[in-house]
């Protein structure tokens, strides 16, 4: 007997299709503009496979805003996304790492008709594990924009919890796309790269409640509070009926492979504000808000510590943010920490 899901398969389109079809005021307009978006992340998922022939490792020769030297493929995904973006007509207002300002859409690219959105992305996330060959990957979220907005910053300078979708790509051992469009709803898809279709292979992605991993980069735990301190080693010194039962600890350095990590098999990923990085290092708009929505509609919690991640409404457009995030329990654990600290 034939397995039917061979010749039944589930694409992302369609699957989003279906799912913006259970609201009634769904145009497709949000289908169109994943179409784009699934161009990007197949395009830059052979630039990120190939890089090491075509010399697309190693650095760009300029610094981003965020003073980071640029790689190569920063600055191709970037354009690449910017490209697939302007092309898909819904966008109206964008936001990368990679530019200093908000990117305007000119009416010409845009659909007079139907909805526009604002699009907030990190084109290369993991960028200083590229010539290492280890996961890196793309973050996207986006907001729908107030009908007749010409595109502002007033356009994304809004709580996470108003987007309206949010996902990433790695490109991993398999290119993996995570998406969630809300009502507590997780999907993931792998490329296949024989037809170029995302393939629903993880559909409502649930996070464990608890896990047993921590994710967290060590090297800075000199400059953490006392409340990130008293946290990760209450995870060390842990005992189960008298017995030490410490949590593994896991830390890739890509965002976007730690949380998909974090996601699966649960436990609790951070990136804390400390004595070196007042504010976190991780960019609220496009690396905290898209994830704080995903695990959020994954049954899991985001927060500075003190505040739920999605409720925050940044200043400016590459602000930054500590970030905690993963199993509803863990995070809960953490969030108790603080309380006590404070
Ligand atoms: P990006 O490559 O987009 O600038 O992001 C890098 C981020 C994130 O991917 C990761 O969680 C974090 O940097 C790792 O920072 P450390 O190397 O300081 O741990
Ligand atoms: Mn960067
Ligand atoms: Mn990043
Ligand atoms: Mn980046």
């Amino acid at each position: 007997m034939a397995d039917h899901t061979q010749t039944n398969l589930i694409t992302l389109s369609r699957h989003v299709l279906a799912e913006q079809r259970a609201h009634k005021d769904a145009t497709g307009d949000l289908t169109l503009l994943l179409v784009s978006i699934q161009l990007g992340c197949k395009f830059v998922a052979t630039c990120v496979r190939k890089a090491g022939i075509v010399n697309l490792t190693g650095l760009a020769g300029d610094t981003n805003v965020q003073g980071e030297d640029q790689k190569k493929l920063d600055v191709l995904a970037n354009e690449i996304f910017i490209n697939s973006l302007r092309s898909s007509g819904k966008v109206a207002i964008m936001v990368s790492e990679e530019d200093e300002d908000v990117i305007i859409v000119s009416a010409k690219d845009r659909d007079p008709a139907g909805h526009a959105y604002a699009v907030v992305f990190d084109p290369l996330d993991g960028s200083s594990n590229i010539e290492a060959g280890v996961s890196i990957g793309t973050i996207f979220g986006i907001y729908k924009v107030a009908p007749g907005s010409t595109g502002t910053a007033k356009d994304v300078l809004r709580a996470g919890r108003d987007m309206v979708c949010a996902g990433y790509c790695m490109y991993g051992s398999s290119t993996s796309l995570v998406l969630s469009t809300g009502n507590g709803s997780v999907s993931g898809y792998t490329l296949d790269t024989t037809i170029g279709e995302f393939i629903l292979t993880h559909p409502n992605i649930r996070i464990p409640a608890r896990g047993k991993i921590y994710s967290i980069n060590e090297g800075n735990s000199v400059y953490w509070d006392s409340a990130c301190t008293e946290y990760f080693s209450s995870l060390k010194t842990r005992t189960v009926d008298g017995k030490p039962a410490p949590y593994s600890a896991r830390y890739v350095g890509s965002m976007v492979a730690d949380v998909h990590r974090t996601i699966l098999y649960g436990g609790i990923f951070a990136y804390p504000a400390d004595k070196k990085s007042a504010h976190g290092k991780l960019r609220v708009l496009y690396e905290c808000f898209p994830m704080a929505f995903l695990v959020e509609n994954a049954g899991g919690r985001a927060t500075t510590g003190t505040q739920r991640i999605l409720d925050m409404v940044p200043m400016a457009i590459h602000q930054r943010s500590p970030i905690f995030l993963g199993s509803r329990d863990d995070v809960a654990d953490l969030e108790a920490c603080y309380a006590k600290h404070a």
